[in-house]
């Protein structure tokens, strides 16, 4: 299952993913928020993040305005690796070399069919272990 969340900059993007996947067998669970009334980012990424955490859920989005400051908010969880992402190869490569847990996008920055495409990517994508592994490995030593 993935988690899903944003805050009201990414709602309208949020809710389009969620379509998207929902549409496409995936299961995901909306931790909020449910409208485009004001909230604050890190009360928005907190659900999501302890979600991965506790292995609720395999893995997490999460939409800001910019994705940025859900994005800083998510990679203070320990043990979460969270990807801001604007672009196919990038969404590809957070899941090869750094095995993102949870993908991060602006809703205000990223259209919806990009959109799709980024989070197809990271999630079709495998990680590739090996000297990966040990980095990311390094990541969480120094946590
Ligand atoms: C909210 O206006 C906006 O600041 C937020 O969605 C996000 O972009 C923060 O990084």
């Amino acid at each position: 299952m993935i988690a899903i969340g944003s805050d009201h900059g990414g709602f309208e993007l949020k809710e389009h993913i969620k379509k998207y996947l929902e549409e496409n067998g995936v299961p995901v669970k909306d931790y909020g928020t449910y409208s485009e009334d004001s909230v604050d980012y890190p009360d928005c990424a907190d659900p999501v993040c302890r979600a991965v955490q506790d292995g609720t859920a395999d893995s997490g989005i999460l939409v800001c305005g910019t994705g940025i400051g859900i994005s800083i908010a998510a990679n203070k969880y320990k043990g979460i690796r969270a990807a801001l992402c604007s672009d196919v190869y990038s969404a590809t490569m957070a899941k090869q070399h750094n095995n993102a847990n949870i993908i991060c996008l602006g809703g205000r920055v990223t259209g919806r069919e990009l959109a799709f495409m980024i989070v197809d990517a990271w999630r079709n994508a495998e990680f590739l272990g090996g000297r990966h592994a040990e980095r990311v490995a390094k990541i969480h030593r120094y946590e």
